[in-house]
């Protein structure tokens, strides 16, 4: 009988465990359409064709400046997991951290986090988190001339132009 027992709880954590996606296949499967994970090569080069041509291909801003901008805000991974798992289902042009003109070059984003788990919200809010917390924002922004643009663009570590 034990064995039986044994035997079915290790059944169902095998499923488990399969089924269960890590914050990475998260983000492939559900925000990648839409947010590439780095910013391309033209978007620091403002005024340039090759920042319009970046600029025409993305559909959303790059996950790595999301990230950037949310943790400005919400420092904590606490703070930061519960912005996102908000924001991904209740997208509003009041919460929004990015610059308004993202806002008014791409729209808002559709709740897709309606159609996701929560697990799956919070994994792709950690995963956010982590993969970038080293980044500074500051690499993509080159040309840091305005005092408003500089403080838009300090993120903790780095200053903006400070590499
Ligand atoms: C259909 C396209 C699309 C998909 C798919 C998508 N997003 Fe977005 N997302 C956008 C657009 C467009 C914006 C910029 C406008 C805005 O903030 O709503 C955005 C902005 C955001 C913001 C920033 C809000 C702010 O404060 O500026 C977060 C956070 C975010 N997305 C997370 C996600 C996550 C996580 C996923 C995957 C689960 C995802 N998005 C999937 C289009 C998308």
């Amino acid at each position: 009988m034990n064995k039986l027992l044994l035997l079915i709880a290790s059944i169902l954590l095998t499923t488990l465990t399969l089924q269960a996606q890590t914050g990475a296949e998260v983000f492939e499967n559900k925000c990648v359409s839409c947010h590439v994970k780095m910013p391309p090569e033209g978007m620091g080069q403002r005024g340039t064709p090759a920042h319009r041509e970046a600029m025409m291909k993305m559909k959303a801003p790059p996950m790595m400046k999301v990230a950037m901008k949310v943790k400005m805000a919400h420092q904590s991974k606490e703070a930061f997991v519960a912005f996102v798992t908000d924001y991904i289902q209740n997208p509003s042009k009041e919460k929004v951290l990015c610059n308004p003109k993202a806002v008014e070059h791409f729209g808002l984003m559709p709740a897709i986090g309606k159609t996701m788990t929560a697990q799956e919200r919070v994994q792709i809010a950690e995963w956010m988190y982590d993969t970038f917390s080293g980044q500074k924002t500051c690499s993509a922004c080159t040309s840091c001339s305005s005092e408003s643009k500089k403080k838009e663009m300090k993120c903790g570590q780095g200053k903006c132009g400070g590499k």
